[in-house]
């Protein structure tokens, strides 16, 4: 017999004689002169339907078992469907104890009831249909930089490095040495941490190689347990030799988010479908403008949009202060629901790294981040300051001119004007489908009753 995965068998032209089809069962359908299953294996949404003999049926051949069938797979004579499998024979490999098991047949679980079984919860079909989403989304991010020729640079996950300078950082240390914290040795003879960002290491390859790109995990000691911030997500950085302004890098984040999302509609039609139907309460997603038109405003215009806002905020907006989600929110609506870049901010609020414009009092550095409905912060990036003296002063000023001398090597031999940008993937999936919480599109949420924490 042929194995087939049950996507082959649903999209297949002809009947195929002998098959046999492995997978889970999602629904058990006994009638006087006909069984009827759906099997599902996760290669797509759509189950395949199983017809066979009462005869066949067993007390073990429930929801939620593995099952092997075998058998001829026939047009179907149902409109909702091309294919089914007549079965001869049908094993069940693992049963499944209907009773305790947290999902039920045919029935829709919100999202919050299956986050309580993190072990579980790939079984359902919005879970399925989001990894599928996640994993699909992944392989378009690359393709995407591939095809235009990046290089992917895989950068250290254990650094030295704070790139971002916030102070959210996991310090690594082995088992002793937190045993034995009072007289610090350090493994790596320097304290180490869990990366906040690649940035820095992909700037080191930006001089030899004009286009880098790296996707991989990201840490942040948050305070915030909010419902866009994770301690441990995916960050997709990208960074540009030769870039003249920071159009260059918006332009970068406006085809990548473009390229990804068509390409994720276009394999995954269904899946994507399933969120726009049953969880996505916004209606941006309705019609497939994702981004355009958007538009672009300075901080300054930002922060007198925010002051003539009737509006009151819960934080004052004043120039020289961070941006909080509740103003966020106010720029994505006065634009009119859709992407808005904000583009130059206060030098002081930014780190180290950012070029600095020299425009004045109100000082700014070339600085961009992508907001967007329902979710705020979708992207962040620069231009990074490549003139010596400037980042020179800047780090000596902040006492760092010592930890960074590898960095100040790399504006001394064959400087050139750069700059790029990381992506949030959480926030991406969460902006695409809709989806409020972050926690539901992660493979595994973080519970505080399990091992798998
Ligand atoms: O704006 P951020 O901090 O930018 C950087 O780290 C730059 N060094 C990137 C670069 O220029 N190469 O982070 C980038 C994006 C944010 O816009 C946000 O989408 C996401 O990463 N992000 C988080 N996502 C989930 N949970 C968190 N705790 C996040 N912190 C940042
Ligand atoms: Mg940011």
């Amino acid at each position: 017999a042929v194995r087939l995965r049950v996507r082959e068998a649903l999209g297949a032209r002809e009947p195929v004689g002998e098959v046999q089809v492995q997978g889970w069962v999602r629904s058990v359908r006994s009638q006087k002169e006909v069984l009827f299953l759906h099997i599902n294996d996760g290669s797509s949404l759509e189950s395949l339907q199983v017809v066979a003999d009462p005869s066949l049926e067993n007390r073990d051949l429930t929801f939620g078992s593995a099952v092997e069938v075998q058998g001829k797979l026939v047009k179907s004579p149902h409109k909702m469907q091309n294919m089914e499998l007549k079965a001869e024979t049908i094993r069940v490999v693992g049963p499944c104890d209907t009773w305790s098991f947290p999902l039920k047949m045919k029935k829709h679980h919100p999202l919050e009831y299956v986050r309580q079984f993190p072990h579980l919860r790939c079984r359902s079909n919005t879970l399925g249909s989001l990894l599928r989403i996640r994993s699909e989304a992944t392989a378009a991010i690359h393709s995407f930089f591939q095809d235009n020729g990046y290089v992917h640079i895989h950068t250290p996950i254990i650094t030295s490095n704070d790139c971002e300078g916030a102070g959210e950082l996991f310090q690594i240390e082995t088992s002793n040495e937190a045993r034995e914290s009072a007289e610090k040795t350090h493994f790596f003879n320097v304290p180490a941490f869990l990366t906040v960002s690649g940035q820095l290491h992909l700037e080191v390859m930006a001089g030899a190689f004009t286009h880098v790109f790296t996707f991989g995990p990201t840490f942040r000691a948050e305070n915030s347990q909010s419902r866009r911030h994770l301690a441990e997500f995916y960050m997709v950085e990208a960074e540009l030799s030769f870039t003249k302004s920071l159009q260059d890098i918006m332009q970068v984040m406006e085809d990548l988010f473009k390229t990804a999302t068509s390409t994720v509609l276009s394999k995954c039609p269904h899946d994507v479908e399933l969120f726009h139907k049953y969880i996505a309460p916004a209606q941006y997603l309705k019609d497939y403008f994702f981004f355009f038109p958007s538009c672009r405003i300075s901080y300054n215009e930002a922060v007198e949009i925010l002051k003539q806002a009737s509006q009151t905020f819960t934080f004052r907006p004043e120039w020289g202060c961070d941006l909080q989600t509740e103003h966020e929110k106010y720029l994505v609506k006065h634009c009119g629901e859709v992407p808005v870049f904000v583009i130059n901010y206060p030098y002081d609020l930014k780190p180290f790294y950012m070029r600095d414009n020299e425009d004045g009092p109100q000082h700014t550095v070339s600085a961009v981040d992508l907001l967007v409905p329902g979710i705020g912060e979708l992207c962040g990036g620069s231009l990074r300051e490549e003139r010596l003296p400037f980042l020179e002063s800047r780090l000596q000023r902040l006492g760092l001119a010592d930890a960074y001398q590898w960095y100040l090597d790399l504006r001394k031999f064959g400087s050139v004007p750069h700059g790029g940008f990381g992506m949030g993937f959480e926030r991406y999936l969460q902006y695409i489908l809709g989806v409020d919480n972050i926690k539901d599109v992660i493979p595994f949420p973080r519970f505080s009753h399990s091992c798998l924490l």
